[in-house]
């Protein structure tokens, strides 16, 4: 029982020798605290572990086992280990007197006793057991507060990034999407009045050609300077090429309505409600968008993107998220491919940079699985454990925010309860593996 005043103290006194017991007890008995008695160190011990007194006062001349050994016992026990112990010892006891503070007692008190020497004693160890006692339990309590504030504040703070993140995330992609958007928009104008017309000037030109060979069968034989102009012009050809040219403008047309649409696809928001979504086409529109960065430049040559693509129903997801992951884990393929040729510059000619998209359904048939591998260099142990913290980067300052993969995470696992898992062997290139959930 813990003690809250003094005055609620509960001593035990241990001497074989009933005598000294009695003038103890009656010289403190009128101060309320509990008393106790034991008359042999066994008995004391027992008695100390099952009360728990707040002072012990322990005479040293005990048979069988003695104060000392009585005193080390309790030092000894964790139960009794912090009770303070007076000795009780003769007078002229010097020897004893320092081995019994040696070996842990706090205090002594000579025989035969001085009622106020005793008491005097008792109420300094009480409060000093007391004030000792209080400031354990304020550490205790201070700790534990402590503690407490550092969760919530560690809590806050991951609150924060996370919300940090997502605020990145969106103003990345909202900034891309605007301006993708945008664009697509800007070339739909143009394109509309092209293809609009189109069909007039397929026609018009058709039609002015059987005209024109109308003439031929009825006029053969023209004025000399209608035979030169034709002469002059080609006509011939332009006749048989005409619709060529035609045939090639209306693919060239077609081509960019494809464009168009791959980035109007690209750019559906749709952070709300789920859609259905073609993974093939988000990453088709994907790769539209990386189209200029997979080109041959001065550095090295084209990335060739080899596409197996499987059998995949419509999925439930976020659809400009999950363009998004494409983005990343593509971007930065291709960021290691450049970076593999730039060390590797003899290599350039013989060496062909793939980046190979794998689609299939799971084996459990419960997952869409999209694998994106590239043959750059792969990444050593050290950095692959690291590629899905937040803001951890390889790349130079201005080039990697070091958040694309802790994103990508977060946008496969949180948002649409998938998995998105990397492997990767240095000297090997690097394969990710995006699994999506179909329901
Ligand atoms: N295909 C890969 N091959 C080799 N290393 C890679 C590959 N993909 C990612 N990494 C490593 O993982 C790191 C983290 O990638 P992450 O996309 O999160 O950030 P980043 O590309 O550096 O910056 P950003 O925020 O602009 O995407 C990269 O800096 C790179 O070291
Ligand atoms: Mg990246």
């Amino acid at each position: 029982m813990s003690m809250n005043n003094i005055k609620d103290a509960t001593i035990l006194i241990v001497d074989d020798n009933l005598n000294n017991l009695k003038v103890l007890c009656g010289a403190i008995a009128d101060y309320g605290w509990e008393i106790l008695v034991a008359t042999d160190g066994e008995t004391a011990l027992e008695q100390a572990e099952y009360a728990n007194p707040d002072l012990i006062l322990l005479d040293v001349m005990m048979p069988i086992v003695d104060g000392f050994e009585t005193c080390k016992n309790l030092k000894a026990n964790t139960a009794t280990h912090e009770i303070p112990v007076i000795f009780m010892t003769a007078l002229s006891d010097t020897v004893d007197k320092v081995k019994g503070l040696s070996i842990g007692a706090v205090d002594y008190i000579t025989k035969p006793f001085q009622t106020e020497e005793v008491l005097a004693r008792i109420n300094i160890h009480l409060k000093l057991r007391f004030l000792t006692k209080q400031l354990e339990e304020q550490k205790q309590d201070l700790e534990k507060r402590v503690l407490e504030r550092t969760a919530e504040l560690s809590n806050t703070l991951h609150e924060l990034q996370e919300s940090q993140l997502q605020l990145v995330q969106s103003e990345k992609m909202s900034t891309l999407g605007q301006l993708v958007a945008g664009v697509a928009h800007e070339v739909n104008n143009p394109l509309g009045f092209i293809s609009g017309n189109f069909s007039l000037i397929s026609q018009y030109t058709s039609d002015m050609i059987s005209h024109l060979k109308l003439y031929h069968k009825y006029y053969p034989n023209p004025a000399e300077e209608i035979l030169e102009d034709a002469e002059s012009i080609y006509l011939d050809d332009v006749i048989k090429e005409l619709p060529e040219i035609i045939g090639a403008i209306k693919l060239g047309t077609d081509r960019i309505r494809n464009i168009s649409n791959s980035l109007r696809n690209f750019s559906r928001s749709d952070t709300v409600n789920k859609v259905s979504f073609n993974v093939h086409e988000g990453i088709d529109s994907t790769l539209m968008i990386l189209k200029h960065r997979l080109k041959a430049n001065e550095k090295r040559p084209e990335i060739e993107v080899i596409k197996n693509y499987g059998e995949l129903p419509l999925i439930e997801c976020y659809s400009g998220q999950l363009n998004q992951v494409f983005m990343n884990i593509i971007s930065n393929a291709i960021d290691a491919l450049e970076e593999y040729t730039d060390s590797q510059v003899n290599e350039i000619d013989e060496r062909l940079n793939t980046i190979t998209i794998s689609t299939q359904i799971n084996s459990s048939q419960k997952f869409v699985s999209i694998s994106i591998k590239d043959n750059a260099s792969g990444m050593p142990e050290e950095v692959r454990n690291k590629i899905f913290e937040q803001f951890f980067t390889t790349k130079n300052v201005g080039k990697g925010t070091g958040l694309g993969l802790s994103i990508s995470k977060q946008i496969v696992e949180d948002k649409h309860q998938g998995k998105l898992s990397c492997f990767s062997q240095f000297g090997q290139g690097t394969e990710f593996l995006i699994e999506i959930p179909m329901q």
